[in-house]
């Protein structure tokens, strides 16, 4: 279940004695109860949709360490999921405290259930990735028309929401806002499309003050008890493209903090993106797990433990 490679502590998979309610690409999902979730993040990486083999030290610390930061620094804007991070509050089942407290410790969120939207919610600040190629053919992203002549990367004038499918598998989807609305009501529509923007903005406004620009993010929400609650992970590197603020230019791609890393090392082979995903050098796993903490360090100012 743990490896230890370079004397890291990596965490691939978890098998906990709770009932699994799922494993996603990056997360073991366990039911504490009827009404919550234990969310475990391992360090398993995707790209293009693809888990890759190797864990990366540090990721799931940091994805779980990053949420828990902006879910409070967001709270004013829409309640969150989380319940607590701490283990000791968890009040998990003795055997499961006491067999793998450590393991969860810092990667771990009990959280509430929620039913989760079928929609995942996009927001672009800046024009790259699928916004830019959806441009560069019509003109507009997502049915967003935009001005004529903006360069690659170029900051929109303002962010705009570009809904997607959350697909069972393969990729996700980009839809029209009245696919989003077909598929979860124009009132709620409206609604997590106003509250993604309110917390892209809050969460771009504050990394920008740390020297990190969030170019692009998805957020998911869910209903409980018919109030809508952001769920599942916030403004991570994983969920969001963060770019360094320092040397960013439009016009051409930006260099990236974090698995653009990766992406960049498998751009340079002759895989075909398709399971299984290869090996990744010892010097790309490092420099990612760098770019991960570093990540952390400059949005928080501490160090992830
Ligand atoms: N509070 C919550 N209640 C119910 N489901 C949640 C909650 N928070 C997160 N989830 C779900 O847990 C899953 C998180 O797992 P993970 O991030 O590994 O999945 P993924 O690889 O992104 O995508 P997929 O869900 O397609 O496997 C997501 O499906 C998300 O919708
Ligand atoms: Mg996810």
């Amino acid at each position: 279940m743990t490896t230890s490679a370079a004397r890291i502590e990596t965490v691939w998979e978890t098998k906990l004695p709770l009932p699994l309610v799922g494993r996603g690409k990056v997360r073991d999902i366990y039911a504490v109860g009827g009404d919550r979730l234990l969310i475990v993040t391992t360090d398993r990486l995707s790209a293009f949709d693809v888990v890759l083999p190797d864990p990366i030290p540090f990721k799931g610390k940091v994805l779980t360490q990053i949420s828990v930061f902006w879910f409070d620094h967001l709270k004013s804007i829409v309640p969150n999921h989380l319940i607590t991070a701490e283990v000791d509050e968890m009040n998990l089942p003795a055997e499961v405290k006491e067999k793998f407290g450590s393991l969860l410790e810092g990667r771990s969120m009990l959280v509430r259930r929620a039913q989760p939207l079928s929609v995942e919610c996009v927001i672009r600040g800046y024009l790259t990735g699928s916004g830019w190629k959806d441009y560069l053919k019509t003109g507009a992203t997502s049915g967003h028309k935009l001005p004529a002549g903006l360069q690659q990367c170029q900051k929109l004038s303002k962010p705009i929401f570009t809904p997607a499918t959350k697909a069972v598998t393969g990729h996700d989807e980009n839809i029209s806002f009245e696919e989003t609305v077909s598929r979860i009501g124009e009132g709620t529509a409206r609604k997590v499309e106003a509250l993604s923007l309110g917390l892209y903005e809050r969460g771009r406004d504050y990394a920008e003050t740390k020297g990190i620009l969030i170019a692009d993010t998805k957020f998911e929400f869910g209903l409980i008890k018919n109030e809508i609650v952001l769920i599942d992970e916030a403004l991570t590197p994983d969920s969001s493209r963060f770019w360094p603020k320092e040397g960013y230019g439009p016009g051409r791609d930006q260099p990236s903090f974090d698995k653009q890393i990766v992406r960049n090392y498998l751009l340079t082979l002759t895989w075909n993106q398709k399971p299984p995903g290869p090996k990744l050098p010892a010097e790309v796993i490092e420099k990612t797990s760098r770019a991960y903490r570093e990540i952390y360090r400059r949005l928080t100012g501490k160090e992830v433990v």
